[in-house]
């Protein structure tokens, strides 16, 4: 990896709305984008293609170093076959969440996020973007919300594209996600010490883009 191109690093929990910043902030930097959480979701669909449990962490990791994935633009493919909305859903989130609980897939997938480390620069969005991939990013930034909040949104979300969407089950299934996602052995979802706070309960989009590229402004 080369230290001489800027990374920024945004982690966060499930649905708090860093995907969408990080995808802004990168286009609006002409930096490349990682979805970090794309990779953990395509390994659950190709697990659960394969018949593979989700708890069997030799398998998944095994499975995990066969498959081709593919980012073109904003499609997503696996062995050459476009998944953009298969790794969207809600289970493909939770199943997600369950393979990244062990330690040999995520050291698959390390090169891979590694990889992604190009010029001009990179925005890398996940759970441990900053704390494991790259642990030396420049701006670090850790965005959150109140679970109510995120719950919301992603009933929205759904809501918008017509899917079927149930509040309480969805603030149930993201309390559950936090908590495997934060209380892991393996590289759990916790802030850098030297990543900014970035609270979003009140902050429209726009507002949340421009506090990362004003931090960030500051670096250069
Ligand atoms: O960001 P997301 O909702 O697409 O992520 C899905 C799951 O993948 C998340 O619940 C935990 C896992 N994940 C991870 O462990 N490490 C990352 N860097 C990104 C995602």
């Amino acid at each position: 990896m080369n230290s001489a191109i800027p990374v920024i690093t945004i982690d966060g929990p499930s649905a708090s709305g860093k995907g969408t910043v990080a995808q802004l902030v990168a286009t609006e930097l002409g930096f490349h984008y990682l979805d970090s959480g794309a990779l953990y979701r395509i390994v659950a669909l190709a697990t659960q293609q394969q018949n593979i449990a989700w708890s069997n962490a030799q398998a998944i990791a095994e499975c995990s170093k066969s498959l081709a994935i593919t980012f073109i633009n904003d499609q997503v493919f696996l062995n050459n076959k476009e998944v953009t909305s298969d790794i969207r859903t809600e289970a493909m989130g939770k199943g997600a969440s369950q393979v990244a609980v062990h330690e040999p897939l995520r050291k698959v997938l390390i090169e891979i996020q590694h990889a992604f480390c190009k010029a001009p620069g990179l925005v890398a969005d996940g759970r441990d973007m900053g704390t494991v991939i790259f642990p030396d990013a420049p701006l670090k930034v850790f965005l959150t919300a109140s679970t109510e909040v995120r719950a919301t949104r992603r009933y929205q979300q759904l809501i918008n594209k017509k899917q079927a969407a149930n509040y309480d089950g969805i603030l149930q299934d993201l309390l559950e996600r936090d908590a495997r996602d934060q209380n892991r052995a393996s590289a759990p979802l916790i802030m850098a010490n030297d990543a900014v706070l970035l609270e979003t309960d009140n902050l429209t989009i726009s507002q949340a883009v421009n506090y990362v590229l004003d931090k960030y402004q500051r670096f250069i």
